[in-house]
């Protein structure tokens, strides 16, 4: 009988891509958290072949519930879970970067706390990012990130055994963000061939790539799940198909949509006065990144890191930056 897998965020990027990957292997019943079963995304995961259930990540006896497999009269619950998180969601609804981490933090423990209450279940996967924060010794903060990385150390701290069931997934940088993100978008110029990518962060610095998210972590998700002995026990695993420069992440642009372009960076300042809170929080996370390009040290080191290697990832399965912004080709422009 096939095992079933709640997916938090199933209308969404991440988890619609868990959601796909599963429903395709036929080893899974998929049963979609959302808040709205009736969205256009919910209905279409109904289509193909997800259970939907309604929970809030702001309620923790909704997300209890939805965790429960109901075949009358049997009643048994999922065997994983796959929780993610949407920071951005507080901010664009009017609160403050921290405000937005509380929440979210919050929300991520409402999560790990309904998981820690499912008897039945075997692994628990939890999309998260490093903490800027402490990777940094204290001297940057990226809420986006470091509220995420509390809830790695919370659920360490003090849920042990769903700790012991879990993996930790990290995703880079999405490439979508340059067809759908405004400020990472290209800018036409007037009476110009050329466009210009306005960015508070200099064209030579590195940023961890996830390729395309809504198959990359799909494949990811699907390997986690079929080599628990590898995975759990509180390791990481990072969703990634490339670390390059943002100069060579606008090469590939440039090769993709035929047009030519320019890199501009600006200060934090300028930026942030260009975006408000979210121009700053971008510009926060750019400049640790110049810093801090390599993800992979720190606590993730400390407590294990799975490479896609070891979990049997082909780079073959895997959809790259250029594949991806061949499928985007016409929102990137
Ligand atoms: N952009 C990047 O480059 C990047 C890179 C790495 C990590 N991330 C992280 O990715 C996260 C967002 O993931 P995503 O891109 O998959 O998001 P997304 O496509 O915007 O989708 C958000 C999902 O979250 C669900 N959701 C939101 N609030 C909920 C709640 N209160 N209860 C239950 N479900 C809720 C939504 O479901 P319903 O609306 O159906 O309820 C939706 O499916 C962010 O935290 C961001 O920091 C982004």
């Amino acid at each position: 009988m096939a095992k079933t897998i709640a997916v938090l965020g199933a209308t969404g990027t991440q988890g619609g891509g868990v959601a796909k990957a599963l429903l395709k292997s036929g080893e899974w019943n998929v049963r979609a958290i959302t808040r709205n079963t009736s969205s256009t995304a919910a209905k279409a995961l109904a289509a193909s072949g997800a259970e939907l259930v309604a929970a809030n990540a702001d309620d923790v006896d909704s997300l209890v519930n939805a965790f429960e497999v109901r075949i009358p009269p049997i009643k048994i619950g999922v065997q994983a879970i796959f929780a993610v998180t949407n920071w951005w969601e507080h901010l664009f609804t009017g609160n403050d970067p921290h405000a937005s981490g509380r929440l979210e933090e919050q929300q991520a423990w409402n999560i790990a706390t309904a998981a820690s209450k499912t008897p039945s279940l075997q692994h628990y996967i939890f999309s998260t990012l490093p903490s800027a924060e402490k990777l940094s010794g204290g001297k940057f903060q990226v809420p986006h990130f470091d509220y995420k990385a509390k809830v790695d150390e919370r659920i360490r701290k003090d849920l042990p055994a769903l700790a012991a069931k879990t993996t930790f997934l990290w995703l880079g940088w999405y490439p979508s963000n340059m067809a759908f993100f405004p400020m990472a978008k290209a800018i036409p110029v007037p009476g110009s061939e050329t466009y210009i990518f306005v960015a508070p962060t200099p064209a030579s610095a590195y940023m961890p790539v996830a390729g395309e998210v809504g198959t990359n972590t799909g494949v990811f998700v699907s390997a986690i799940l079929a080599n628990p002995d590898k995975s759990q026990g509180g390791r990481y695993v990072f969703v990634k198909t490339e670390t390059i420069t943002h100069g060579e992440i606008m090469k590939i642009w440039e090769g993709v949509t035929g047009k030519k372009a320019q890199w501009i960076p600006a200060s934090r300042e300028v930026f942030a006065d260009m975006w408000g809170v979210a121009g700053a929080e971008l510009a926060d996370q750019y400049i640790w990144g110049v810093e801090f390009p390599d993800w992979e040290v720190g606590s993730a080191k400390a407590v294990g890191f799975v490479a896609a290697e070891e979990l049997g990832v082909k780079d073959g399965d895997l959809v790259g930056l250029k594949e991806s912004f061949g499928l985007l080709k016409d929102y990137l422009v």
